[in-house]
């Protein structure tokens, strides 16, 4: 017999339906409630809110899980690269040889932005931040675009080969020459012969006279942290651009909203903020023991810990945390910011605060210390977390655009303000 929830409110009783997934996750079903009884249901933060049906990633925050489309993070992290973890995040299976070089064809055929858009860039102050040029430019490619940005979910979806890898290689285009702007540095153009990592690292780092030739460690670091990234759910983001999508608008416009949500520091802007708690640790003479201090006391809070979802190890932060120590020895690195991190995470994971609220490293914690180490500079960390997103964004805003019975997002809220009240004259204010 179907499971159902019965919800009492007063003397009345009202049946919801239980739906449960595939990995035996259980919602109640509490579409109908607010028609049936009036009541609507109340959670600030979304944090007990199952708001879609998705088929891309699977989270298991207490087990510390994490799976696109079925598979282990851990496993695609050893064994695939980004661009083929990419197509399997926006079709669902991973590529048969032919599959993978058509994908491939198409980035390459879109890794160069419209020439009109390099004067975009000049109209920008130089100090402006990477994100702002970022989510501008992705949601401009729909004025050049036109044909794929009709804002007609089907005529869209018709157009979502070309659609999705323009925005997947024009997003590493336009993140690269923000910074080469933001330098006053040339524009240097994609190549065919690179993988998508490199020409990223060929497009940041080339200059006219001088190739920039990463060593295979770098790249290697490179596409690991882009596939770390590739996807997680229904987080602040992914949410915006489906909510974005909901409306109709096109791909374009949906992830350069999902580009906005994902500045902020308590999301993909934490990267950054680590990078700046550590400096500001070791520029204090500090070994982390007394950061440790004041942000058990609320005085500070430690960046790189804690997470919604997670309450246990972030699987992604282990990697990361594993590959940071190799990559920092082969290039013979010896970063001391790496050395303050360890004792962070040695001294939290110990301590009963951090303990008893579940509060371990997250993706966060050791990604930007790997970046400094790939030679990213510090206000393009949360840009390389948008390029890495892509892929997942793209994937929910399809979900949305396919869905057969989809509906605007639109929450409700309980309204506390003022009660009909009547207009007061100047002259009593
Ligand atoms: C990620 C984050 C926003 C999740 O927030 P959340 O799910 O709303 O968690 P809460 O704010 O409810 O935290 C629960 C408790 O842990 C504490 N806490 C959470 N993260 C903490 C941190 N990084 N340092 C110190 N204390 C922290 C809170 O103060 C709260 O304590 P209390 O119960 O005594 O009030 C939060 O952990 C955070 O700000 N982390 C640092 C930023 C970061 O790394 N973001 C990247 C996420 S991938």
């Amino acid at each position: 017999m179907a499971k159902e929830a019965r919800i009492i409110i007063g003397e009345k009783e009202y049946k919801c339906p239980v739906i449960t997934g595939t990995e035996g996750e259980n919602a109640i079903d509490t579409r109908s409630l607010r028609a049936d009884s009036g009541y609507i249901t109340f959670d600030e933060g979304y944090g007990n809110t199952g708001s879609c049906q998705s088929d891309v990633t699977f989270i298991d925050g207490e087990k510390g899980i994490l799976r696109y489309r079925g598979y282990p993070i851990d496993e695609l992290a050893e064994r695939s690269n980004f661009v083929e973890t990419a197509y399997l995040i926006i079709y669902g299976e991973l590529p048969t040889r032919e599959q993978l070089q058509g994908f491939s064809s198409r980035l390459t055929h879109h890794a160069a932005v419209p020439v009109n858009m390099e004067h975009f860039f000049e109209g920008y102050p130089a100090h402006s931040h990477p994100m702002a040029i970022l989510s501008g430019l992705i949601n401009s490619l729909s004025c050049f675009y036109p044909e794929f940005a009709v804002n007609n979910h089907k005529a869209d979806l018709e157009n979502f080969d070309e659609v999705a890898s323009a925005a997947l290689s024009k997003v590493r285009t336009i993140a690269a020459m923000s910074y080469r702007m933001s330098q006053g540095l040339p524009y240097i153009y994609p190549r065919k012969d690179l993988n998508y990592a490199e020409n990223f690292l060929h497009m940041m780092f080339t200059e006219p006279y001088a190739k920039h030739v990463p060593s295979p460690e770098i790249s290697k670091a490179l596409n690991l942290i882009l596939l770390l990234h590739a996807d997680h759910e229904q987080n602040c983001s992914t949410s915006t651009v489906r909510m974005v999508a909901s409306s109709e608008a096109n791909l374009f416009a949906s992830v350069a909203a999902g580009i906005c949500a994902l500045w902020g520091p308590l999301h993909g802007g934490a990267n950054m903020a680590v990078i700046r708690m550590l400096e500001s640790i070791h520029a204090e003479g500090d070994d982390g023991s007394t950061f440790i201090k004041d942000a058990k006391s609320g005085k500070k809070r430690l960046m790189g810990f804690g997470h919604r979802v997670y309450k246990n190890y972030d699987p992604r932060a282990k990697i990361i945390g594993r590959v940071c120590e190799e990559v920092l020895e082969k290039l013979g690195i010896d970063d001391p910011l790496l050395n303050i991190a360890r004792h962070l995470e040695k001294a939290a994971l110990e301590d009963d605060y951090f303990v008893s609220r579940k509060l371990y490293p997250n993706v966060d914690f050791y990604s930007g210390i790997i970046m400094r180490a790939v030679g990213i500079p510090m206000n393009m960390f949360t840009v390389m977390f948008a390029i890495g997103r892509m892929p997942g964004w793209i994937a929910n805003w399809k979900e949305v655009a396919s869905h057969p019975q989809g509906r605007i997002y639109r929450p409700r809220q309980i309204y506390i303000g003022e009660n009909q009240r009547e207009y007061v004259p100047m002259d009593k204010r």
